[in-house]
């Protein structure tokens, strides 16, 4: 990609249709934004007083879920407080550190789960959903396109069951991903017309092996800062494609529209895929860094080291074009 900095394409239309200070907090939101991009703060507390951490008040996981041994890691994983910690979820706010106590204000039972376009569409109790469901542990690593990385159990449904048990037609090319949107807990979506956080994947991509709905991480229950009750984890991609606290899901036949591609659809694109020979406009993807730590870098490797399960989803196509 060049190295150059275009004006993302909500530059114009969105000036003339939002009222200015709305207009111009959301570009102080992203100009922010894209500061921590570059800076992530590495200050992660890691001992927490008694009865005061991340991870205190997730429960124990409640069920027995067995670990899917065929997922191993060439890293040692992330501490848990690490990982519950230090996170991105914007609609709370764009400090990372910050994120884990205001999340805690978040209700997620009861969760109910939308589904559109498929046999199963209408709302469905998420608890109940789980029952139908079958989930399992898996080591994964995680890397986010801010070049930070980590390495975690996951515990979630593998997405390609969800598919089948769903039952979308045959003419489902890609599925959308919609994402919790609730001002009243979530202090950052307050004046942000841009949210809920949206996704999507191919049906292809959707239906790999690697893809998790994931529930849990080290054994718990999902942390809310983590993207509790249920959110996509997608190994080979940016992180920024795992999109947390998901209400609604679509199978749809045409590419949806992604909340970072319409945000800066030069800096992120549909794909996302991790590429350490796609830079970034504005940062190379060459190298990557284990949280918490600046010092333990490590060479990106190729669709996250999961080339094997899903370099065959893009033969022939030109991924410097299809970033
Ligand atoms: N999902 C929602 N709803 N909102 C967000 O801001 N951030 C994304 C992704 N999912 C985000 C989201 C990004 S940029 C990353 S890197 C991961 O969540 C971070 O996940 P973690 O906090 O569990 O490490």
């Amino acid at each position: 990609m060049p190295n150059i900095h275009i004006r993302p394409p909500w530059f114009l239309p969105e000036a003339e249709a939002t009222p200015e200070s709305i207009y111009l907090r959301r570009r102080a939101f992203l100009a922010a934004a894209a500061g921590a991009l570059i800076f992530p703060s590495i200050g992660c507390a890691q001992d927490f007083p008694a009865g005061k951490g991340p991870l205190d008040k997730t429960v124990k996981y409640p069920t027995k879920v067995v670990r899917n041994g065929k997922y191993k890691l060439d890293r040692p994983l992330t501490k848990d407080v690490i990982a519950a910690s230090f996170n991105n979820y914007y609609e709370f706010t764009i400090n990372k550190t910050a994120v884990w106590p205001l999340a805690q204000k978040l209700t997620t039972e009861p969760w109910t789960v939308e589904l559109a376009g498929c046999k199963k569409k209408g709302k469905h109790d998420l608890a109940k959903l789980l029952k139908a469901l079958p989930q399992e542990e898996r080591l994964y690593r995680f890397r986010c396109v801010e070049t930070w990385a980590m390495a975690v159990p996951w515990i979630g449904i593998p997405l390609k069951k969800f598919v089948e048990w769903a039952e979308p037609p045959a003419s489902a090319k890609y599925m959308r991903f919609e994402t919790l949107f609730r001002p009243k807990e979530m202090p950052g979506v307050d004046f942000r017309a841009s949210f809920p956080y949206y996704e999507g994947l191919r049906i292809d991509e959707a239906t790999n092996e690697l893809p998790l709905l994931a529930t849990g991480i080290y054994g718990r229950t999902m942390p809310k800062q983590n993207g509790a009750p249920i959110r996509l984890i997608v190994p080979w991609k940016y992180g920024f494609k795992s999109c947390k606290s998901i209400v609604k899901i679509s199978f749809v036949e045409k590419q949806p529209a992604t909340f970072w591609n319409v945000a800066a659809g030069n800096e992120y694109g549909f794909y996302a895929n991790v590429n350490p020979e796609v830079a970034h406009p504005r940062w190379s993807q060459a190298n990557e860094w284990m949280i918490p730590s600046q010092m333990e870098r490590r060479k990106t490797l190729m669709f996250n080291g999961y080339g094997e399960q899903v370099a065959g989803l893009y033969k022939g196509m030109d991924l410097k074009r299809y970033f």
